[in-house]
């Protein structure tokens, strides 16, 4: 069976949460003091943040649908990372993320065709931040021509990891 994508609605929300909440835990969790990881959680991860995030006309919400759940998502909207060269006219790719057991099967690069596709506008810059150790998300994203121009501290309680600041256009 094949995963439907569609922007996500408000009713959405809660089930993200969970989802988004699963896949960050499940890909970097082991990086993190528990109670750091759930610290960074409780704070960045609530349905009243992903609520407020998919009624912004800013942004961009895109989910994966399989057998009636959401096993992916990807989070597009202005670009909020620290690098000189961002302006408000910049779009990022935020998140990126397809449950562990169903990697791999195309469901990523779908997510990421339909946010790169809202994100495109004439001569706009689209960025992604992305761990330094993630190499298959390199990967995927050097295949869409995005390139390294920076890098910065992404920090979860005490633990600050390098990320790569990637820009296309
Ligand atoms: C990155 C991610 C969203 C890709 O989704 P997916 O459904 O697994 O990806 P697809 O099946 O569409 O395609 C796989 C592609 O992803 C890349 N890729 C991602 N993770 C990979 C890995 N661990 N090993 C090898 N390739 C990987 C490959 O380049 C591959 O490219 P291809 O198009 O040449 O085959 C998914 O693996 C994921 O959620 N990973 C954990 C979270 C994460 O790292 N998110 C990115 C944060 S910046």
């Amino acid at each position: 069976m094949t995963a439907t994508i569609s922007r996500a609605e408000v009713t959405d929300a809660v089930e993200i949460t969970a989802l988004a909440r699963l896949t960050f835990t499940e890909t970097f969790g082991p990086m993190y003091p528990p109670s750091d990881l759930a610290a960074f959680l409780e704070a960045k991860y609530q349905p009243e943040i992903f609520a407020a995030d998919i009624a912004d006309p800013s942004q961009a919400l895109f989910k994966a649908v399989l057998n009636g759940a959401i096993v992916g998502y990807a989070q597009a909207g202005p670009c909020g990372l620290p690098h000189a060269d961002v302006t408000p006219a910049c779009g990022e790719l935020r998140r990126l993320y397809v449950k562990r057991g169903l990697q791999g099967a195309g469901i990523g690069n779908r997510l990421l065709d339909a946010a790169l596709a809202w994100l495109e506008k004439p001569g706009r810059k689209l960025w992604v931040g992305v761990w330094s150790g993630n190499l298959g998300a390199q990967k995927l994203y050097a295949n869409r021509g995005f390139a390294k121009v920076g890098d910065y501290k992404f920090i979860v309680g005490n633990t600050a990891d390098e990320e790569f600041i990637l820009r296309r256009g």
